[in-house]
């Protein structure tokens, strides 16, 4: 585990992590008094990315368990192997005159019944999902419970136990109980609201957007390709455009994908002309496309004009000839 609160922004820093302190500290406290970390933040800022930097740094075995509406403790904790169980039916029913011979009575018929059915639901039979792999393994690992405000609330009540204690109770087993608790990473992304129970059991962390110095050190480390002066003017045009009023900003992995855009298609700078072909890498709804184009000046009056004529279809010689009047403008 670490030692200070320096060593996990490093430990962090070595897996390609940038930090600050206040995620640093309760990365540390989280180790430390063996509690789980809730995140929450917008999509794409580093929620899951910190859950698997984590398990890097600490050398662990990373296990993960997304949620969906609808995830239950079959798919979370255990769930019997009912094929395995119906083999073993078949085998017991071509047995059940040797296995029952010694019995003498009814009664003693039916303990030994009873203690086959014992093995039905015994560990032989279990099918292991996240939570039960975490709690059973050998050695501690992370356990990243990522998105959780997509599961239902009843999954959420679901957790206390295992998030105050470590340990889940199986009806036909008993309680099992972790011998080396994981380090458990939630996450949401606030499309509702958590229950106040689940908070209070967890350490929290708010992560947003990044300021231009982090954001550019991310673009340093994961899209090394690219030239300095060239993700200075990248990043500089993501933090612009996150003030804009949009359905989706832009986070650190459209700013990603853009710079490995931008690599790819070997761009000396960040043109106008660029920006509006590659738009499309940092704006998933068209009219969140649209604001952008509009608010950096690129292109927006010739679109306009464009956007309005095309519908009519009456003069295609005329549209024809304002569309290239508007190219040749824009090029020049
Ligand atoms: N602090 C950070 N350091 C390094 N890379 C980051 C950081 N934050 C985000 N990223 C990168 O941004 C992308 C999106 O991060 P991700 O963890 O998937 O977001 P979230 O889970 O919050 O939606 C990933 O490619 C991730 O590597
Ligand atoms: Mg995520």
């Amino acid at each position: 585990m670490f030692q200070s609160i320096e060593e996990v922004g490093e430990k962090l820093g070595e897996q390609s992590y940038v930090s600050d302190r206040r995620l640093a500290t309760v990365v540390f406290l989280a180790t430390r008094l063996g509690k789980p970390v809730l995140v929450e933040g917008p999509a794409g800022v580093g929620k899951t990315e910190l859950a698997k930097s984590l398990a890097g740094a600490l050398e662990l075995d990373l296990i993960r368990l997304q949620c969906y509406e609808g995830l239950d403790e079959a798919k979370a904790l255990y769930e019997w192997e009912y094929s395995k169980q119906l083999l073993y039916t078949q085998v017991l029913r071509e047995k059940i005159g040797e296995t029952l011979a010694p019995a003498e009575s009814l009664r003693e018929a039916a303990e030994v019944l009873r203690g086959q059915e014992d093995v039905f639901f015994s560990e032989n039979f279990l099918v292991e999902r996240p939570i039960l792999q975490a709690i059973q393994a050998d050695e501690p690992t992370v356990l990243l419970i990522d998105e959780i405000d997509r599961a239902d609330e009843e999954f959420e009540a679901f957790l206390l136990e295992f998030l105050s204690d470590y340990q889940v109770s199986i009806p036909e087993i008993g309680t099992v109980r972790a011998a080396r608790p994981p380090v458990v990473i939630l996450t949401s992304n606030r499309t509702r609201e958590l229950s106040e129970a689940l908070k209070r059991r967890c350490l929290h962390l708010q992560i947003g957007y990044p300021s231009s110095e982090v954001e550019l050190e991310i673009v340093r480390l994961k899209a090394p390709g690219i030239s300095g002066a060239l993700s200075e003017e990248l990043v500089e045009t993501i933090q612009d455009l996150r003030t804009l009023d949009l359905r989706k900003a832009p986070s650190i992995g459209e700013t990603l994908d853009w710079a490995q855009s931008l690599v790819v298609l070997n761009a000396p700078k960040l043109s106008k002309d660029l920006i509006e072909s590659t738009i499309s890498v940092i704006a998933k709804y068209d009219r969140d496309a649209q604001r952008m184009l509009d608010h950096l000046g690129v292109n927006a009056r010739e679109r306009k004009d464009l956007g309005q004529m095309e519908p009519t279809g009456e003069k295609p010689e005329e549209a024809m000839y304002e569309m290239h009047r508007s190219v040749h403008k824009h090029v020049h």
